[in-house]
């Protein structure tokens, strides 16, 4: 039986139209992602390096199950809204504290779409010059890239659809939700007051 958590969230689970991707889902692809990571960075001391927001609860559930020492830092670049997301903007709007010259970085990422944000960030990164840098992501839309790039590490592919939940959001909210869903069609058409 697939287990459905909406009723619990109250007006945020009624906005969601499916549950597209369970916690139970989530939490068992984490600790195979975290399995692997584990094994092949054993003795390397990496650096888990995170995108700012929608992150969160990946990183942080990825790190818990991940028995090697590993150290972690944030990047934090400007989120474009759902109605202008194609035109590739990014920002960095807060960046590492400590330099990544010579270390064995693990990019992480939420969800990859066009691949924009990703492309310039690692850019951005190798410039840095690290020893490695390898790229997690816990979701991936391969229908929209637009620069092909290549993820060692890789949760689920999702179709082509706008999805909250599990740090994802829709104008900063849902992303408490533990389940990852779509909304209904109403909440992109509805202006909310205040
Ligand atoms: P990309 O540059 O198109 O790959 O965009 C990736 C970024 O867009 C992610 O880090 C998210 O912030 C956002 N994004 C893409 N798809 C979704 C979605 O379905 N829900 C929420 N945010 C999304
Ligand atoms: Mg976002």
């Amino acid at each position: 039986m697939v287990s459905d958590h909406r009723k619990q969230y109250g007006s945020m689970g009624s906005d969601i139209q499916e549950i597209v991707i369970t916690s139970e889902q989530i939490q068992e692809k984490v600790s195979a992602l975290s399995h692997a990571i584990s094994r092949d960075y054993l003795g390397l001391n990496p650096l888990m390096v995170g995108v700012l927001k929608g992150v969160l609860f990946f990183m942080a559930d990825l790190l818990r199950s991940i028995t090697i020492p590993i150290e972690i830092d944030f990047i934090a670049v400007s989120s474009y809204s759902a109605e202008t997301r194609d035109q590739g903007y990014v920002r960095v709007i807060k960046d590492l504290e400590n330099p990544i010259h010579n270390r064995h970085v693990i990019f992480v990422e939420d969800v990859i779409d066009t691949g924009l944000t990703l492309n310039y960030l690692l850019q951005n990164l190798r410039a840095r010059q690290p020893a490695s840098i390898e790229v997690c992501t816990l979701f991936n839309k391969p229908e929209h890239r637009l620069i092909d790039i290549p993820i060692r590490y890789k949760g689920f592919d999702l179709p082509d659809e706008f999805v909250v939940g599990y740090g994802l959001d829709f104008k900063e909210k849902y992303r408490n939700l533990p389940f990852v869903g779509s909304l209904k069609s109403s909440i992109f058409q509805t202006p909310r007051l205040k």
